[in-house]
């Protein structure tokens, strides 16, 4: 049995299939929009940077090109374990685990704090916030990648798969904390229907997969997301 670390947020889609997971982790954002969006506000041009959430480490060696240090956090031990390959010589990269909850990191010690499409989804998250205030330095930055489902055929998608989802409750959440919203539009971009079909069976009931198959053409898909920040 796996190691997970406790307040973890099951996530099905990439414990049980991550390397469908990289599939849509590569089709995700071609166009670096989000990775734009996030320089703009506070580059990490030699700073440190904590990905939470990491997973297996997608996003850590883009994060290391620039930044001083990067650290991974992921509550997941097997993903963990899958992230330390993935940065396998890049001496400025760690990855440890452990949870939003209780960052395995001392106070004061990261400036851009990167979370995407992990734990942090509106309320319920004000204990991972708690530790966020702690672990981040003055003149740093916390950026949270999350969905956008008021607009976009993702963000349709995504409403048919959750419909108590109350985006209006989330942007409240976030704008009483002091976070402000960029709105973007990402799209994903797949080699094949056979990828995009996979990556639908990971994100949604296998019915919902279907219709959206059905109903969605080509290879393409446009992806509202919202991104949060925060410059403590
Ligand atoms: C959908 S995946 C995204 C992974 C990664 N951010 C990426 O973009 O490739 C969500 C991740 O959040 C992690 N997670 C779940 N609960 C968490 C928590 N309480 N604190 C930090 N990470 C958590 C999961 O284990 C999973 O790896």
């Amino acid at each position: 049995m796996v190691e997970i670390a406790s307040g973890a947020v099951p996530s099905p889609n990439i414990w049980n299939a991550p390397q469908l997971y990289e599939i849509e982790n590569r089709a995700a954002d071609p166009d670096g929009t989000l990775e734009s969006a996030m320089r703009a506000i506070r580059p990490w041009d030699g700073a440190t940077v904590l990905d939470l959430g990491c997973g297996t480490g997608y996003h850590l060696p883009a994060f290391a090109r620039d930044a001083a240090r990067v650290v991974g956090v992921e509550p997941h031990a097997g993903l963990a374990a899958a992230a330390r390959r993935r940065v396998r010589g890049l001496p400025n990269v760690a990855v440890r685990v452990g949870a939003a909850q209780a960052l395995p990191l001392p106070d004061a010690s990261v400036d851009v704090v990167h979370v995407r499409w992990a734990y942090f989804f509106g309320p319920g998250c004000e204990p991972g916030l708690a530790e966020l205030d702690r672990v981040v330095r003055r003149g740093g930055a916390i950026f949270v990648i999350d969905n956008d489902a008021t607009r976009s055929t993702f963000g349709g998608w995504f409403r048919r798969s959750l419909p108590s989802y109350d985006p209006g409750a989330v942007e409240r959440f976030w704008s009483r904390r002091g976070f402000s919203r960029e709105p973007l539009m990402i799209r994903w971009s797949f080699q094949s229907r056979d990828d995009l079909a996979a990556v639908l069976r990971i994100e949604f009931p296998a019915e919902l997969a279907a219709a959206c198959l059905r109903e969605h053409p080509g290879l393409e898909v446009d992806y509202a997301v919202n991104l949060w920040w925060r410059c403590p």
